[in-house]
């Protein structure tokens, strides 16, 4: 992804635009995605399938701006919704429904509605209790509901605790020793149709093996629902490929469409992927500005004014961003060591201790690298800071695709009730 966002005349650009331009116009905290980055992603993924690609439906709770997800739909592909907001996005910006798939982990009966009367492509199942709920919802209304069931492969993949979503006490999914006596339920039941199997084991994996034994075990009940009659015709792979926030990644796409061909040889299977920060994670940068430089208890810190309001992940997962400076290092500069950090009143606002740059002082711009997934999405309005812009760039050009909310747009939503209105009278 180098090539979208490098060094020319001592400034760092994404594709052919100066940060530091983008940053004086629209200001700091800023989020800057590289369309072109977003393309060659997606590209290369379908390609290491050629010349059978699976559907792509690109998980939008990575970044949901409709422009981002308009790049990849110009390019065919689908995309995996949680809500029905995610639903109503996918449409906006011109997702076909026959390429939706829906996996909320709780969907509400609205949502439910929402999904049968787009006619997505299909649902995917929780629990037991979902299945009778869209069964009854889709009778109701006299349509039938394309489903799969999600089933918990009990597969521990390599990654951080809170994103790993496969094993057998997490949340997700219905026990592979239930699935198919709820697929036998499902066949039985009007107001839906078992179409799929969809498995989802977690986040930013780069060791492929967890994805081999989950897919084995996901095959294996593909067969034996088939075996009892149940026309299973599609698996639904889930998201998961990781990237590269450090040295490490990014996920090695010939190897992975390799173990997929190699699992689901001879089933004439339609295949879907669920990839969200694969495709969007490293052609997005999140632009700072230097407040202070501070020494204090031995520490030197440098203060930011992007905060875990902006960027929650340091302080969700400890997740560390590369970070640089917008203007490109002289061999002369000073590496100093500092904790980088941002401006809100937690001790978890901390993007990361010991990070090797060059002397910063106040008004200097700094970047965090793959920051375009669970970046602007997860960010909210404590400490009712402005919150970023977002920039799409696309070569040469580029536009605000969301505009920087002040505060006074922050609070316009908000009402003061009229028993408050006269404070003397509360
Ligand atoms: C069901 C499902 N699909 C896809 C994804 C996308 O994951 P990633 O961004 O790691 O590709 C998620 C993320 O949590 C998910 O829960």
């Amino acid at each position: 992804m180098d090539e979208f966002f490098s060094h020319r005349d001592g400034e760092l650009r994404c594709e052919e635009v100066p940060l530091a331009e983008l940053a004086r116009r629209f200001g700091t905290p800023l989020y800057v995605y590289s369309a072109n980055a977003i393309r060659a992603r997606y590209r290369a993924l379908v390609e290491a399938f050629a010349p059978d690609p699976p559907l792509v439906c690109y998980a939008l709770k990575a970044n949901h701006n409709l422009a981002v997800i308009r790049t990849l739909a110009a390019l065919g592909a689908g995309a995996d919704t949680v809500s029905a907001g995610e639903i109503l996005r996918a449409r906006r910006a011109g997702v076909p429904a026959s390429k939706i798939v829906f996996a909320g982990v709780a969907k509400t009966d609205q949502e439910i509605r929402l999904a049968l009367e787009k006619g997505i492509l299909q649902l995917n199942v929780e629990s037991a209790q979902e299945l009778e709920r869209i069964a009854a919802i889709a009778s109701a209304v006299g349509r039938s509901a394309p489903i799969a069931l999600r089933v918990n492969p009990d597969v521990a993949a390599t990654t951080h605790d809170k994103i790993a979503t496969g094993r057998k006490h997490d949340k997700f999914g219905i026990d592979l020793a239930e699935a198919p006596a709820l697929y036998e339920r499902a066949n039985a039941l009007p107001g839906v149709e078992p179409v799929g199997v969809h498995l989802h084991i977690g986040s930013q994996i780069l060791d492929l093996a967890p994805f081999e034994r989950a897919y084995g075990r996901a095959v294996e009940l593909v067969r034996e629902l088939r075996a009892r009659g149940i026309p299973i015709r599609r698996l639904d792979l889930g998201g998961g490929l990781g990237v590269r926030y450090g040295d490490e990644g990014p996920a090695d796409l010939r190897a992975f469409a390799a173990l997929v061909r190699r699992a689901t040889a001879g089933l004439d299977l339609e295949l879907v992927l669920e990839p969200g920060r694969f495709l969007v994670a490293e052609a997005g940068v999140l632009v700072a500005s230097v407040i202070y430089l501070k020494e204090a208890g031995g520490r030197r810190f440098l203060v930011l004014d992007a905060g875990m309001n902006t960027l929650v992940r340091p302080a969700m997962y400890g997740a560390r961003h590369a970070i640089a400076p917008v203007r490109a290092p002289r061999p002369e500069d000073e590496i100093l060591r500092m904790d980088v950090v941002g401006p809100i009143c937690e001790s978890s606002d901390i993007f990361g201790r010991d990070y090797r740059l060059p002397r910063l002082g106040p008004g200097d711009l700094l970047v965090f690298h793959t920051a375009g997934a669970y970046g602007m999405v997860m960010a909210s309005d404590y400490n009712s800071r402005p919150s970023p812009a977002e920039v799409l760039v696309d070569g040469a050009r580029f536009a605000v695709v969301r505009p920087r909310r002040e505060p006074e747009e922050q609070m316009a939503s908000e009402r003061i009730p009229p028993w408050l209105d006269d404070p003397g009278r509360a």
